[in-house]
């Protein structure tokens, strides 16, 4: 196992989610929606709510389909499949992962509209083509072949199709705070600058639609990396699955705070 597989392992996490739901008040056997799930499976800074930011930049509609890279539990995945309705694939490098992703697809009853696959974002199974619009949140922080990365992307989606995605960026200074919630140690740490983003999207075949520095908006809100949603699940959270969850989001929020991370969110357009 690398070392960034072990800091996304969980043991047993179908019986720690399904523990979980029931704790908070939800019966896994009546079918649940996608919303009332956001602070338990949407694992990455703003929670819910910046996916819907995101949905709305990329202006992702009913007969897109859409691939969502690192997925994680497929918190986004189910939010797009319900509202507006697409088809998504869902490729995600966690056995541990796709199997809670696998659970939830059931439990909400939108596995009929999401495909999950065990894979690594730099050897993506899909035809050159195949996509109308390629998701990814929080994800790039953990693969140092940024222009592979965007390579792939740019492969599967169809010209003019758009890369949504949001991310935490490097500062001014290097990061110093560990844990984070995407990397224990600094070794699993792979940020590049904004600019240095921008300059590898262009080099590898994205126009930009729409990018923003969007850290202030994290730094008024609730707390980066384990956004609580407010709803009446409250004691649903992202400390099912991550541990020290608190001292993460404190290493996370205190790092924008001093500039040494940048939240960052865009969308590209694949040029041919
Ligand atoms: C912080 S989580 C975000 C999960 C999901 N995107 C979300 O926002 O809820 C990062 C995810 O990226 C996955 N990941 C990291 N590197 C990957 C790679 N090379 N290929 C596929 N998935 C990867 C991790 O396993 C983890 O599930």
């Amino acid at each position: 196992m690398t070392s960034l597989e072990a800091h996304y392992s969980v043991r047993d996490v179908e019986t720690r989610i399904l523990a979980a739901l029931r704790a908070a008040g939800l019966d896994p056997e009546q079918r649940l929606s996608p919303e009332v799930l956001g602070a338990l499976d949407h694992f990455h800074t703003g929670g819910f709510r910046a996916s819907r930011v995101l949905q709305e930049l990329a202006q992702i509609r009913a007969e897109d389909r859409v691939l969502d890279i690192g997925a994680g539990l497929a918190g986004a995945a189910r939010m797009l499949a319900a509202s507006p309705g697409c088809r998504v694939d869902c490729i995600e490098l966690s056995p541990d992962y796709c199997a809670g992703a696998v659970l939830l697809n059931r439990l909400t009853g939108l596995e009929d509209r999401i495909e999950v696959h065990r894979c690594s974002a730099l050897e993506l199974p899909f035809a050159d083509d195949s996509f109308d619009a390629v998701w990814m949140q929080n994800v790039g922080m953990n693969i140092a072949d940024k222009r592979r990365l965007y390579a792939e992307v740019h492969r599967v989606l169809r010209p003019g199709g758009r890369f949504a995605f949001q991310e935490m960026a490097a500062g001014e200074t290097a990061s110093s705070y560990f844990p984070l919630p995407w990397a224990t140690h600094p070794a699993e740490n792979f940020l590049i600058s904004a600019e240095e983003m921008l300059s590898v999207l262009d080099e590898t075949g994205f126009v930009v639609d729409f990018f923003e520095d969007a850290s202030n908006e994290q730094l008024s809100g609730p707390p980066v990396g384990g956004a609580p949603e407010v709803t009446a699940q409250a004691q649903l959270s992202l400390s099912v699955y991550v541990d020290n969850l608190a001292q993460k989001a404190e290493n996370a929020t205190r790092s924008l705070q001093e500039g040494q991370i940048q939240f960052v969110r865009g969308v590209f357009r694949a040029k041919w």
